[in-house]
């Protein structure tokens, strides 16, 4: 059994299109089946989730609860910064009006890894008992579907830098507690998501190693998503194979280009996840590929109990 569902903390992360989200969403489910609210944060503009359950998504930065146990929310620098400034000055108009001062853009433009750490923090606070700036009770499970892998990283790594230029104040304790969490092995985990194709893989290895660089622990779990069934045996590939392809009739052939296309993909997936599995240093799960041409509740549940099944 893989520990990923009960750490407070869980980072998703992966190259763009692999399934961040879907995953991010459907272990958000996974941690609600056991029992443990849990909340999916996306960040920057991004509100995919909601509408994976057919919502629309809340305004100005609010939580949605998408299923029983699961909320979800967008994370984006300037609207944290603009509640932040609320609660500070206690004044809705008057933070209204210095967010539109050149000052607040340039805070935000100017200091290295600002919207980086602002981020982190907003996460990090939805999982506090006592949550800052609101009455609400905090999450047990805070599951942040990370941008791209370069974003990502800059997301992990920046309360360092951030912390080391602010060196003083509000803005340094944030840091370091962000900081902190990251690095914890028992509180946080990092999910990385890979597609079972060669340049995928490669790139998935590459970042465990930067993962290591940025926080110093590796990846808690990878998970191949997207993977197909293996319809034939070897023995019956090779048969597919074999088949001439000439005088049939049309319907018959398609066939069987398409069983032979499926059976030559399928073929190279389970190449490339003994790739993964050899060179990964945390278990590797995988996830199969839906056919539903859009996901929505009822997959998301599907690929919540695989994953369940998995990860303890
Ligand atoms: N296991 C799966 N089976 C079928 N379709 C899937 C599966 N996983 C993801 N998809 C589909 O693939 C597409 C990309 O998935 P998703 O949006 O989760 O990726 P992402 O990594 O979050 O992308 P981005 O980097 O753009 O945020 C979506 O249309 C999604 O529905
Ligand atoms: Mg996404």
């Amino acid at each position: 059994m893989i520990p990923a569902l009960d750490r407070q903390f869980v980072f998703v992360t992966g190259k763009g299109g692999v399934g961040k989200t879907t995953v991010a969403t459907a272990l958000g489910l996974a941690v609600a089946a056991r029992g443990r609210r849990s909340i999916v944060c996306e960040v920057g503009a991004q509100q995919r989730v909601p509408r994976l359950f057919g919502l629309e998504p809340p305004g100005g930065g609010g939580e949605l609860e998408v299923a029983p146990g699961l909320a979800t929310t967008s994370i984006e620098p300037n609207a944290v910064l603009r509640h932040w400034l609320d609660v500070q000055l206690g004044s809705r108009p008057l933070s209204a009006l210095l967010s539109r001062s050149p000052v607040f853009g340039f805070f935000l433009a100017a200091v290295p890894g600002a919207r980086e750490v602002i981020t982190l923090a907003q996460a990090w606070n939805l999982a506090q008992p006592q949550r800052w700036g609101g009455r609400e009770q905090g999450y047990d499970t805070v599951i942040v579907d990370a941008p791209a892998y370069g974003h990502a990283l800059g997301m992990l790594q920046t309360p360092r830098t951030f912390g080391d230029i602010a060196r003083f104040g509000t803005v340094r304790r944030q840091a370091d507690r962000v900081r902190s969490l990251l690095i914890d092995a028992r509180r946080t985990a990092y999910v990385v998501v890979a597609l079972p194709e060669e340049m995928p893989v490669t790139e998935t290895l590459e970042l465990q190693h930067e993962l290591h660089d940025e926080v110093g622990i590796g990846p808690t779990v990878v998970v191949a998503n997207g993977m197909l069934a293996q319809r034939f045996s070897v023995a019956e590939l090779a048969r597919l194979e074999a088949e001439p392809s000439d005088g049939r009739a049309p319907e018959i052939e398609a066939a069987l280009v398409a069983a032979r296309s499926h059976g030559r993909r399928a073929r190279a997936q389970q190449a490339q996840l003994r790739r993964l599995r050899r060179g990964a240093e945390a278990p590797v799960v995988t996830l199969p590929e839906l056919l539903d041409s859009d996901l929505g509740a009822r997959q998301l549940g599907r690929l919540a109990r695989e994953l369940g099944r998995r990860l303890a």
